[in-house]
């Protein structure tokens, strides 16, 4: 284990990591990490080849049965993991798919209970970016690599539908085609979600948040669950894929709760399921709840994993910022999606959902020789694909639009 001296630089000052210096990825898988953790992963399947007229999703392990899901919430964790890992690995292989994460406006009308940036936080000090930094931002990830760019905001009236759709077409004339567009920036009326997937967007991220519809009413602050799930329908009719998930240990959520979080996103047929743990922030009304710790999160997405096996799951910086272990944890446990944040740290650190959010003062870029060592560590890979969900089949539409598959 010579080489762990070697390795990130980043690390050590979270205290995550035994390693001390960073700087080139060469030899990382052999160097770096938590030999435990490499040991956890089950050794890599046969590589999968797409040999039938019926695509990716004809390999795929059949999704498990609400029974299933059921009683396999209260197995040993360690044994839901390795089936959620090895059903990705199945489907999946070992690659973990980069998006970029741009945080385009902390500017939000809404009044989320849980939430740092909500209206009603005087604290914050708002900014909104402009259609050239993030014209520039999207150009540079495009150069370095990347072929997902995820924009993200609060519900901005500055940020209307129209002023997105325009943005996303400056983006299709900077970059083209190639890379995806996928914004999260709230309900919108459907024909807002239309005209984005008209002007080039592909995806869209729109949690529920929880499944129960009264603890959903009261954290989103009157907005009942109904609303965001039609939203969700009109996602899906404008031919976007759609990303949706939940927040794990909510005041107020139970062993039910949870169980039916996961039935709920099966339910859904999500192309993207995000996860992450809640995490109080001292300036909402929610300041005083309890922190859950992040094993409730790891079993969440291994479950996720296994009832929607084709779906893209992230490894959430909100689970980083819990543990400093806590997206490897994910990823052990079937996620395959890291989303390294490339805004300019001034804002980002000015975006804080919730307190100790990770990777704030690191400029933008920096993130992925420090994600390629941690996904190194525990034996998987970092892939620059676009990585698309495997849920849909593709249109010949350049622009992406989708069917989805029986
Ligand atoms: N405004 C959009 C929306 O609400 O869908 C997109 C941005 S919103 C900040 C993104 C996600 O942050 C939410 O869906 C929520 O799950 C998560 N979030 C907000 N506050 C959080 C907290 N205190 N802890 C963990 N996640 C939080
Ligand atoms: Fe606004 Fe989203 Fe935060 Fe709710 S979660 S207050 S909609 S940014
Ligand atoms: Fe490690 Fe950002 S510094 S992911």
């Amino acid at each position: 284990m010579k080489g762990c001296k070697e390795c990130c630089a980043y690390l050590p000052e979270r205290g995550a990591l035994p390693l001390s210096s960073c700087g080139e990825l060469g030899g990382a898988a052999v160097h770096c990490a938590y030999p435990s953790e490499r040991g956890a992963l089950a050794p890599s399947p046969a590589a999968w080849t797409e040999d039938s007229e019926k695509g990716p999703l004809a390999k795929s392990p059949a999704a498990w049965t609400e029974e299933k899901i059921r009683s396999a919430w209260y197995w040993p964790l360690e044994t839901v993991v390795r089936e959620a890992r090895e059903c990705t690995d199945r489907l999946w292989g070992r690659k973990v798919f980069l998006r970029g994460l741009i945080e385009v406006t902390n500017y939000c009308v809404q009044n989320c209970l849980y939430c740092g940036i909500r209206r009603d936080n005087g604290k914050v000090e708002r900014y909104r970016l402009s259609e050239e930094q993030i014209l520039s931002i999207v150009q540079e990830g495009f150069r370095k690599g990347f072929r997902t760019f995820v924009l993200q905001g609060g519900e901005d009236p500055e940020y209307s539908p129209s002023r997105l759709a325009r943005l996303c077409e400056r983006i299709r004339g900077v970059v083209g085609e190639e890379p995806a567009i996928t914004l999260s920036f709230g309900i919108l009326p459907p024909k807002g979600y239309r005209d984005l997937a008209s002007s080039g967007a592909n995806r869209y991220l729109l949690r529920f948040e929880t499944s129960d519809p009264a603890l959903h009413t009261y954290l989103r602050n009157g907005i009942p669950l109904s609303r965001r799930l039609k939203a969700l329908e009109d996602i899906r009719n404008a031919g976007l894929e759609v990303g949706s998930g939940f927040m794990v240990g909510l005041p107020g959520e139970t062993e039910e709760t949870r169980i039916r979080n996961i039935l709920l996103a099966q339910e859904l047929q999500l192309d993207m399921g995000g996860i992450g743990p809640f995490i109080p922030h001292p300036d909402t009304p929610l300041a005083g709840s309890p922190q859950i710790p992040l094993e409730l999160s790891v079993r969440s997405t291994a479950l996720l994993r296994l009832a929607l096996p084709g779906c893209n799951i992230p490894a959430t910086t909100a689970a980083g910022s819990l543990h400093p272990e806590g997206r490897e944890r994910m990823m052990a446990a079937g996620a395959n999606v890291l989303m390294p944040n490339l805004t300019p740290p001034r804002y980002k650190r000015a975006y804080q959902l919730y307190p100790g959010k990770i990777c704030v003062d690191e400029p933008a870029f920096s993130c992925t020789s420090c994600l390629a060592l941690r996904v190194a560590g525990i034996g998987l890979e970092l892939s620059w694909e676009r990585g698309d969900s495997l849920r849909v089949k593709r249109l010949r539409n350049p622009r992406g639009g989708i069917t989805y598959a029986e």
